[in-house]
């Protein structure tokens, strides 16, 4: 048995949890940071003070409801990017104090590929090779997975961030941090023809999500409170259909173009209801394989961090003190 302990500090989470054999869960604690709903969005620097005080308290949770002594774990895995700076830094110190003082290896883990190992610790093994879509408030991209998780980026939004589009079109509409979620509660019962907002069109794998943001700002201009307020399921519903379609439609068209039949979701906004209806829909129109990680494992969480760790530690994909934050190794 090898139990890794995973942490994540990219953005507004802190979280620690650990895993047997790259599978079973043994704890997985999320502290979401709420302190920044009142500014709309994630405040880089509060942050990194959050996770530097609150790091400790998630880990004895985290190793408490685990049931395993510290001193039995086999390794540290730990998120050193993409992500905010400073935030990725706080963990990584934490991870490598954890290393120095237990005397354990520590793993240096990729942000993008930990999201696509959700799909592991929900699906068990994955057949390959796949196209990911991973869809977050910091990156949309879409990847060919290979065996042993060997990524080929084929495209990748050349402005915002899919989850980043909800999340500016909910401060627009005054719906609060984060955005996504909240889009996707006002629309169930909203009409998704109401207003047809743009798709971006853009020929090969790429994503455009700021055309949308301003169209958005334009038409909520010249509109009241009172049509805003009545209108909100539809307006929503319209808005996270112009979302959720370019990224079917890139979906669909790479997995044409380059002949594959499992698709995958991953990040924060493949937690969308929408998104997975739509591309199981797909899924099953055509025979094709669909793996969509379990909810609690969509949006950024250790668990994930450290299923990926148990991969790279059986590869001895260590690090060293001299790891840095973005640095692979
Ligand atoms: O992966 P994640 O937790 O953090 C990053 O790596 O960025 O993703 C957070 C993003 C936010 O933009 C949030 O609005 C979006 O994921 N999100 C959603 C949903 N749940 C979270 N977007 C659409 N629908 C959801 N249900
Ligand atoms: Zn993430």
């Amino acid at each position: 048995m090898t139990v890794i302990l995973g942490i994540e500090t990219s953005c507004d989470e802190t979280s620690i949890a650990l895993v047997k054999d790259g599978r079973e869960v043994l704890s997985n604690i999320v502290r979401t940071q709420h302190i920044h709903g009142k500014f709309g969005g994630v405040v880089p620097d509060i942050s990194s003070r959050e996770h530097a005080e609150f790091i400790d308290t998630v880990y004895y949770e985290a190793i408490d409801k685990s049931g395993i002594d510290i001193n039995k774990i086999d390794a540290i895995s730990v998120v050193n990017g993409p992500g905010l700076i400073g935030s990725l830094m706080t963990g990584l110190m934490f991870a490598k104090g954890l290393s120095l003082h237990y005397n354990k290896p520590f793993i240096p883990v990729n942000h993008v590929d930990a999201h696509i190992y959700a799909n592991v610790l929900t699906h068990g093994n994955l057949n390959f090779p796949l196209l990911s879509l991973v869809a977050s408030g910091g990156h949309t991209s879409l990847f060919i997975v290979n065996k042993e998780f060997k990524t080929e980026l084929i495209g990748k939004t050349i402005d915002d961030a899919a989850g980043e589009a909800f999340d500016k079109c909910a401060k627009m509409l005054k719906l609060g941090y984060p955005g996504g979620p909240s889009i996707e509660k006002h629309s169930i019962n909203g009409n998704t023809n109401f207003h047809r907002f743009p798709r971006a069109k853009i020929k090969n794998f790429d994503f455009s999500f700021s055309g949308l943001k301003t169209s958005v700002l334009y038409y909520l201009n010249d509109k009241d409170n009172d049509f805003i307020n009545e209108n909100l399921s539809h307006i929503t519903a319209s808005l996270q259909e112009a979302i959720v379609d370019q990224l079917i439609h890139k979906v669909i068209s790479a997995s044409e173009e380059f002949n594959i039949n499992i698709l995958s979701l991953a990040g924060g906004v493949s937690a969308n209801i929408r998104l997975r209806d739509k591309l199981k829909e797909y899924s099953i129109k055509t025979g094709k394989t669909l793996y969509v990680p379990k909810l609690c494992y969509c949006t950024d969480n250790a668990a994930n961090v450290a299923g990926i760790g148990f991969m790279l530690y059986q590869k001895k994909g260590f690090g060293n003190m001299k790891t840095n934050v973005y640095s692979r190794k």
